[in-house]
């Protein structure tokens, strides 16, 4: 049998969001708040992220669409770029993300893209400790990973340069 460190179950699933402790879902809440504020005419995909700080501040993010395509950023990224550039001094312990169709109620699944694994990844490896990641993966489920690294397995980071 092939065992490496990405087969060892470093995340928790739940049967429903109800599952989830007091503090995910009031991270959880911030995020589909921050749906409100997407700006995404060109997908009408509406994306809420919210990272909880060490001081216990919330700070979010929704994502940004532009006409020239690959301008526009992820809601993740958004989040976690104002915490880099505005609380660089505070180590970031989970981070929650939300997604719903523009004009609906219904929160639907998202897991984050390629790109906002990496950059979450980077802020991990920058402070030294894990980032926890919690969405909702498909209806009634949710999974929490209890890093980025699950993520982002035979990833890239400054280690490696
Ligand atoms: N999007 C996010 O904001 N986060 C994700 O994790 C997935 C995708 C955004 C980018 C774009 O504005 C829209 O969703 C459709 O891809």
């Amino acid at each position: 049998m092939l065992t490496n460190q990405y087969t060892e179950l470093k995340y928790v699933t739940y049967g429903d969001e109800s599952e989830l402790d007091e503090e995910d879902l009031k991270l959880i809440k911030s995020a589909r708040k921050a749906c409100e504020t997407s700006y995404s005419p060109y997908s009408q995909f509406q994306v809420g992220a919210a990272l909880l700080l060490e001081n216990n501040e919330i700070i979010s993010g929704s994502n940004q669409e532009n006409s020239s395509y690959p301008a526009g950023l992820c809601a993740e990224r958004v989040a976690l770029f104002h915490a880099g550039a505005g609380h660089s001094n505070q180590t970031i312990k989970k981070i929650a993300v939300t997604a719903k169709k523009e004009g609906s109620n219904h929160y639907i699944p998202v897991t984050p893209c390629g790109s906002c694994r990496q950059v979450m990844l980077e802020y991990e490896v920058k402070q030294n400790s894990p980032i926890e990641v919690i969405m909702q993966i498909a209806d009634n489920k949710w999974i929490k990973t209890l890093s980025t690294e699950v993520l982002l397995p035979f990833c890239f980071n400054k280690n490696s340069l």
